[in-house]
Protein backbone atom coordinates (compact mmCIF):
# COMPACT_ATOMS: atom_id res chain seq x y z
CA UNK A 1 0.00 0.00 0.00
CA UNK A 2 1.43 3.50 -0.98
CA UNK A 3 2.61 5.74 2.06
CA UNK A 4 -0.03 8.60 2.79
CA UNK A 5 1.09 11.90 3.94
CA UNK A 6 -0.79 13.27 7.57
CA UNK A 7 -2.37 16.07 5.45
CA UNK A 8 -4.25 14.17 3.01
CA UNK A 9 -6.29 13.43 5.96
CA UNK A 10 -7.57 16.04 7.92
CA UNK A 11 -10.67 16.88 8.54
CA UNK A 12 -12.38 19.82 10.15
CA UNK A 13 -16.10 20.71 11.42
CA UNK A 14 -17.15 24.47 12.65
CA UNK A 15 -20.60 24.06 14.56
CA UNK A 16 -22.26 26.73 16.02
CA UNK A 17 -22.49 26.43 19.96
CA UNK A 18 -26.39 26.29 20.11
CA UNK A 19 -29.02 25.98 23.95
CA UNK A 20 -29.98 22.19 22.96
CA UNK A 21 -26.02 21.47 23.34
CA UNK A 22 -24.82 23.71 26.29
CA UNK A 23 -25.79 22.35 30.34
CA UNK A 24 -27.53 25.14 33.23
CA UNK A 25 -23.94 27.18 33.11
CA UNK A 26 -24.84 27.72 29.19
CA UNK A 27 -21.65 25.87 28.22
CA UNK A 28 -21.00 23.42 25.89
CA UNK A 29 -21.87 19.87 27.26
CA UNK A 30 -18.42 17.82 27.44
CA UNK A 31 -20.51 14.93 26.26
CA UNK A 32 -21.40 16.89 23.12
CA UNK A 33 -17.84 17.77 22.59
CA UNK A 34 -16.58 14.60 22.66
CA UNK A 35 -18.94 13.52 20.28
CA UNK A 36 -17.31 15.89 17.93
CA UNK A 37 -14.06 14.99 18.07
CA UNK A 38 -15.26 11.20 17.62
CA UNK A 39 -16.93 12.06 14.70
CA UNK A 40 -13.74 14.11 12.70
CA UNK A 41 -11.95 11.70 13.70
CA UNK A 42 -13.47 8.76 12.65
CA UNK A 43 -13.46 10.75 9.04
CA UNK A 44 -9.87 11.83 9.52
CA UNK A 45 -9.00 7.82 9.65
CA UNK A 46 -11.21 6.85 6.86
CA UNK A 47 -9.79 9.41 4.67
CA UNK A 48 -6.71 8.11 5.54
CA UNK A 49 -7.24 4.20 4.58
CA UNK A 50 -10.42 4.63 2.74
CA UNK A 51 -11.89 1.85 4.61
CA UNK A 52 -14.39 1.51 7.49
CA UNK A 53 -13.28 1.85 10.93
CA UNK A 54 -13.99 1.53 14.62
CA UNK A 55 -12.95 3.54 17.60
CA UNK A 56 -10.65 1.50 19.63
CA UNK A 57 -10.07 4.15 21.92
CA UNK A 58 -9.64 7.44 23.07
CA UNK A 59 -6.99 9.01 25.48
CA UNK A 60 -7.83 11.25 28.19
CA UNK A 61 -9.70 14.32 26.97
CA UNK A 62 -9.23 17.46 29.54
CA UNK A 63 -11.44 20.44 29.05
CA UNK A 64 -9.07 23.38 28.64
CA UNK A 65 -11.59 26.10 28.89
CA UNK A 66 -15.75 26.27 28.94
CA UNK A 67 -17.46 26.84 25.30
CA UNK A 68 -19.84 29.49 25.82
CA UNK A 69 -23.34 29.42 24.09
CA UNK A 70 -23.23 31.48 20.58
CA UNK A 71 -19.49 30.57 20.27
CA UNK A 72 -18.39 28.42 17.22
CA UNK A 73 -16.17 25.16 18.18
CA UNK A 74 -14.02 24.00 15.43
CA UNK A 75 -12.87 20.40 15.50
CA UNK A 76 -9.59 19.62 13.61
CA UNK A 77 -8.25 16.35 12.92
CA UNK A 78 -5.51 14.21 11.12
CA UNK A 79 -3.97 10.86 11.42
CA UNK A 80 -0.47 11.31 12.89
CA UNK A 81 1.02 7.46 12.92
CA UNK A 82 -0.04 4.23 11.99
CA UNK A 83 1.07 0.44 13.01
CA UNK A 84 -0.34 -2.27 10.97
CA UNK A 85 -4.20 -1.95 11.29
CA UNK A 86 -4.41 1.01 13.74
CA UNK A 87 -4.00 4.67 13.29
CA UNK A 88 -3.74 7.03 15.39
CA UNK A 89 -5.62 10.33 15.09
CA UNK A 90 -4.72 14.16 16.59
CA UNK A 91 -7.99 16.43 17.59
CA UNK A 92 -7.88 19.93 18.49
CA UNK A 93 -10.59 21.91 18.88
CA UNK A 94 -10.71 25.39 18.88
CA UNK A 95 -13.88 27.47 20.58
CA UNK A 96 -13.91 31.24 19.11
CA UNK A 97 -16.24 34.01 20.49
CA UNK A 98 -17.67 34.95 16.61
CA UNK A 99 -18.40 38.46 17.46
CA UNK A 100 -15.01 39.38 19.10
CA UNK A 101 -12.80 36.91 16.91
CA UNK A 102 -10.88 35.57 20.68
CA UNK A 103 -9.89 31.98 19.79
CA UNK A 104 -8.98 29.63 22.52
CA UNK A 105 -7.94 25.99 22.69
CA UNK A 106 -11.13 24.31 24.75
CA UNK A 107 -9.61 20.83 24.49
CA UNK A 108 -6.97 18.36 22.59
CA UNK A 109 -7.15 14.33 22.64
CA UNK A 110 -6.01 11.82 20.96
CA UNK A 111 -8.14 8.72 19.49
CA UNK A 112 -6.87 5.24 17.89
CA UNK A 113 -8.76 3.49 15.05
CA UNK A 114 -8.43 0.11 13.60
CA UNK A 115 -9.78 -0.35 9.78
CA UNK A 116 -12.13 -3.37 9.65
CA UNK A 117 -13.40 -5.54 7.01
CA UNK A 118 -17.43 -7.23 6.49
CA UNK A 119 -16.95 -9.13 9.46
CA UNK A 120 -15.59 -6.63 11.60
CA UNK A 121 -11.86 -7.95 11.61
CA UNK A 122 -8.92 -5.93 11.74
CA UNK A 123 -7.35 -5.21 8.41
CA UNK A 124 -4.09 -3.13 7.57
CA UNK A 125 -3.53 0.45 6.61
CA UNK A 126 -1.32 2.41 4.74
CA UNK A 127 1.42 4.41 6.57
CA UNK A 128 1.30 7.66 6.85
CA UNK A 129 4.50 10.06 7.08
CA UNK A 130 4.75 13.76 8.25
CA UNK A 131 5.40 16.29 6.65
CA UNK A 132 5.27 19.48 8.55
CA UNK A 133 6.74 20.17 12.15
CA UNK A 134 4.09 19.82 14.19
CA UNK A 135 3.18 16.46 12.10
CA UNK A 136 6.40 15.32 13.08
CA UNK A 137 6.29 16.45 16.55
CA UNK A 138 3.05 14.40 17.06
CA UNK A 139 4.50 11.67 14.69
CA UNK A 140 7.30 11.12 17.08
CA UNK A 141 5.79 10.45 20.38
CA UNK A 142 3.19 8.43 19.24
CA UNK A 143 4.87 4.67 19.44
CA UNK A 144 5.42 5.73 22.97
CA UNK A 145 1.75 7.13 23.17
CA UNK A 146 0.73 3.70 21.50
CA UNK A 147 2.77 1.16 24.37
CA UNK A 148 0.87 3.14 27.04
CA UNK A 149 -2.45 2.60 25.29
CA UNK A 150 -1.50 -0.91 25.16
CA UNK A 151 -0.43 -1.29 29.01
CA UNK A 152 -3.47 0.29 29.93
CA UNK A 153 -5.92 -1.96 27.49
CA UNK A 154 -4.54 -4.89 29.47
CA UNK A 155 -5.71 -2.85 32.78
CA UNK A 156 -8.90 -2.75 31.36
CA UNK A 157 -9.10 -6.23 29.74
CA UNK A 158 -8.26 -7.32 34.01
CA UNK A 159 -10.86 -4.70 35.44
CA UNK A 160 -13.51 -6.57 32.92
CA UNK A 161 -12.84 -9.79 34.05
CA UNK A 162 -12.63 -9.25 37.41
CA UNK A 163 -15.88 -7.38 37.62
CA UNK A 164 -17.45 -10.18 35.15
CA UNK A 165 -20.78 -9.00 33.82
CA UNK A 166 -23.67 -9.77 36.61
CA UNK A 167 -24.18 -7.86 39.39
CA UNK A 168 -23.62 -7.50 42.47
CA UNK A 169 -19.63 -7.50 41.32
CA UNK A 170 -18.28 -11.01 41.20
CA UNK A 171 -15.06 -9.72 43.55
C1 LIG B 1 -10.69 -2.58 18.19
C2 LIG B 1 -10.92 -4.04 17.83
C3 LIG B 1 -11.36 -4.15 16.37
C4 LIG B 1 -9.55 -4.75 17.99
O1 LIG B 1 -9.75 -6.08 17.62
P1 LIG B 1 -8.86 -7.27 18.24
O2 LIG B 1 -9.37 -8.53 17.71
O3 LIG B 1 -8.77 -7.11 19.71
O4 LIG B 1 -7.50 -7.03 17.50
P2 LIG B 1 -6.01 -6.82 18.01
O5 LIG B 1 -5.77 -7.08 19.46
O6 LIG B 1 -5.19 -7.62 17.04
O7 LIG B 1 -5.77 -5.29 17.74
C5 LIG B 1 -5.78 -4.78 16.41
C6 LIG B 1 -5.13 -3.43 16.44
O8 LIG B 1 -5.90 -2.56 17.25
C7 LIG B 1 -5.08 -1.97 18.24
N1 LIG B 1 -5.90 -1.79 19.43
C8 LIG B 1 -6.79 -2.65 19.94
N2 LIG B 1 -7.36 -2.13 21.04
C9 LIG B 1 -6.79 -0.93 21.22
C10 LIG B 1 -6.96 0.10 22.19
N3 LIG B 1 -7.83 -0.02 23.21
N4 LIG B 1 -6.24 1.23 22.06
C11 LIG B 1 -5.36 1.38 21.04
N5 LIG B 1 -5.16 0.44 20.09
C12 LIG B 1 -5.87 -0.69 20.19
C13 LIG B 1 -3.95 -2.98 18.44
O9 LIG B 1 -2.83 -2.35 19.02
C14 LIG B 1 -3.73 -3.44 17.03
O10 LIG B 1 -2.99 -2.45 16.35
P3 LIG B 1 -1.96 -2.83 15.15
O11 LIG B 1 -2.63 -3.85 14.27
O12 LIG B 1 -1.77 -1.54 14.42
O13 LIG B 1 -0.72 -3.33 15.80
C15 LIG B 1 -11.95 -4.74 18.77
O14 LIG B 1 -11.47 -4.71 20.09
C16 LIG B 1 -13.30 -4.07 18.69
O15 LIG B 1 -14.07 -4.30 17.77
N6 LIG B 1 -13.65 -3.23 19.70
C17 LIG B 1 -14.92 -2.52 19.71
C18 LIG B 1 -14.83 -1.27 18.82
C19 LIG B 1 -16.07 -0.43 18.92
O16 LIG B 1 -17.16 -0.98 18.98
N7 LIG B 1 -15.89 0.89 18.95
C20 LIG B 1 -16.93 1.84 19.20
C21 LIG B 1 -17.86 2.03 18.08
S1 LIG B 1 -17.10 2.42 16.56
Amino acid sequence: MEKRPCSSSLAVKTSHVLPPDTNYHGTLFGGILMAHIDDVAAIAAVRHCRKAVVTASTDSVDFLEPVKQGNSICVEAFVTWTRNTSMEVFVKAVAEDLLTGDRKVAATAFLTFVAVDENLRPVPVPEVYPESESEKYLHEGAALRAERRSERRNYSKEFAAKFGTVYPWNM
